[in-house]
């Protein structure tokens, strides 16, 4: 066992400076990080709080926000919402570089739940969008205008660099604000936000209060209204509250927002998938059904033959509850999907699975669990360079405190994991490399506290030995 050994001490030496080499499986367990946040209670802002406050002027849009509105990055949906009145559903728009607006006509829709009934919910999708271009865009024609901008990506290639961040189970707590202050200002700017799921956790308050999906819409708006923001849906989407006749999953979140899943030829929006750059970025459902034969699954079976990695190197996947999670919040919760849908991640090499979920971080080794049938007793994580690394990024902030108790020992299937909020930044920097670093909201906005290189598999390919490390 000499040599396990000795990868093993390369592995937790290399780790603290971070750069950590791949030899999952050999090692008895991964970091469990020293780090130990001192724990205080995780309280949510009060109504009244400034990130809370309404725009001023009649009818003036609000909860602005935009997201990718096609398949390929040339359209943008953007969505807003008015409460005196409907008021315009136009948004004007325009490059920098020009001085003519031009007109996208979108639509409104409003919903009830139980007593409480919603603004006036627009959103307009933006086509023919050039690429790497800036754009401006103003809503509330009519009445109180409002500016923004946002940047289209380069056009969808393989070299293509581009720089993603990564959010989950945010809330709307004072940790919240802190996590978003250190997205928007880390330094390695991120362009658009991959979000795992669970956003505003109005559902914790009496009759799921949609004031606080409201609340969530005007806190987010500093970053939302200006780089697209990539939905996921989580648990506390789902909104099912058949108590007070709420029996339609999803109403609050389907209402305000909204995805391109059309442009993959999905037919629900809690499944999807869109290129951005060089990323393929697939977006799967934890709470729609995926067994064989429903519509998630088929889609999914003819979507991943779909990738082209000479296109898009880089395949990502978002989903909400984690397959590889060894704290005790959630354990196993995301084992039935991982049986139906790990053999394809393996064999179609995806590089990276982000969750959300369990609220605290953690990366896994490059492992799989594909070969148990019942019969064989085979059915503990094994090393493979073949599967992608699973990282749970739940560590938003939201009301309901950190997930602290973890499984102990330390499964071999777990790299690093720490109990504190913070985001990560996946930086893509051509075909064979990107860039990953997970901060904590208690350092300086440019320390990372874990942090890996990626080298792409299908153009980087590396004999297991010395193993690529990841
Ligand atoms: C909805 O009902 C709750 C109690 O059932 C009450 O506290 C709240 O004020 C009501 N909200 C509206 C908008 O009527
Ligand atoms: C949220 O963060 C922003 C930016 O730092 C700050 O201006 C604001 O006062 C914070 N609000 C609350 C309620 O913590
Ligand atoms: C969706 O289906 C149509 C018709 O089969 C096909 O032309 C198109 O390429 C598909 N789009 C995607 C993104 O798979
Ligand atoms: C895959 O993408 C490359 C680069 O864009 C292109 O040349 C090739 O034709 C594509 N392959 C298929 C099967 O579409
Ligand atoms: C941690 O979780 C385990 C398993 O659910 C439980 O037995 C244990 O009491 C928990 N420990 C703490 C400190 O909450
Ligand atoms: C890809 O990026 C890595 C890291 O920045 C760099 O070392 C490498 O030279 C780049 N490859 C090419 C072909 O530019
Ligand atoms: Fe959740």
């Amino acid at each position: 066992m000499g040599v396990p050994r000795l990868l093993c001490r390369c592995s937790s030496v290399l780790a603290v400076v971070g750069l950590v080499l791949n030899v999952a499986g050999l090692c008895n367990g991964g970091i469990t990080s020293s780090f130990v946040r001192k724990v205080e209670k995780t309280i949510d802002m009060p109504l009244d709080s400034d990130v809370f406050s309404v725009p001023p002027g009649y009818n003036a849009p609000q909860q602005v926000h935009i997201t990718q509105g096609d398949h390929v990055g040339e359209a943008m949906i953007v969505s807003w919402v008015t409460v005196d009145e409907p008021g315009s559903d136009t948004v004007l728009y325009w490059s920098e570089n020009s001085k003519q607006k031009k007109e996208a006509k979108g639509r409104v829709t409003t919903y009830k739940f139980y007593n409480y009934t919603s603004g006036y919910i627009h959103h307009c999708t933006i086509w023919k969008l050039k690429f790497n271009t800036k754009y401006y865009y103003e809503v509330g024609n009519g009445h109180t205008m409002r500016t923004f901008w946002f940047t289209t990506p380069p056009e969808v290639g393989p070299d293509v660099p581009y720089t993603f961040g990564l959010i989950g189970d945010l809330g709307q707590s004072f940790d919240s604000n802190i996590t978003l202050n250190h997205y928007e200002f880390n330094p390695t700017e991120g362009k658009t936000v991959l979000f795992v799921g669970d956003l505003s956790y109005a559902d914790n308050y009496p009759n799921h209060d949609n004031v606080r999906w409201d609340t969530w819409g005007r806190f987010t708006e500093r970053s939302a209204a200006y780089q697209p923001w990539i939905w996921t849906a989580g648990n506390h989407e789902i909104d099912f509250a058949p108590e007070i006749g709420e029996t339609k999953p999803f109403k609050p979140y389907s209402h305000r927002y909204q995805v391109p899943y059309k442009a993959s030829n999905s037919t629900a929006p809690f499944w999807y998938s869109i290129k951005r750059a060089s990323a393929y970025i697939i977006v799967l459902s934890s709470y729609s059904a995926y067994g064989k034969y429903t519509p998630q699954y088929k889609w999914l079976e003819a979507e991943l033959p779909k990738v082209n990695r000479s296109e898009t190197p880089w395949l990502i996947v978002l989903m909400h509850s984690p397959w590889y999670n060894s704290y005790n919040y959630h354990y196993m919760e995301g084992e039935t999907m991982r049986v139906m849908y790990e053999p394809w991640f393996v064999r179609y090499k995806v590089d990276v699975v982000f969750a959300g979920h369990v609220h605290a971080y953690e990366r896994s080794e490059r492992v799989s669990n594909i070969a148990y049938n019942v019969m064989n007793g085979i059915c503990s994580p094994v090393s493979d360079q073949s599967a992608p690394v699973y990282i749970t990024i739940g560590d938003g902030g939201n009301l309901e405190g950190l997930a602290t108790n973890m499984t102990e020992p330390q499964p071999k299937y777990s790299a690093f994991r720490e109990a504190s909020f913070g985001h990560a930044i996946f930086d893509i920097k051509n075909r064979t490399h990107a860039y990953y670093g997970w901060h904590r909201n208690q350092d300086g906005y440019a320390v990372e506290a874990d942090s890996l290189w990626f080298f792409n598999r299908f153009w980087h390919p590396v004999d297991d030995s010395t193993s690529a490390q990841s």
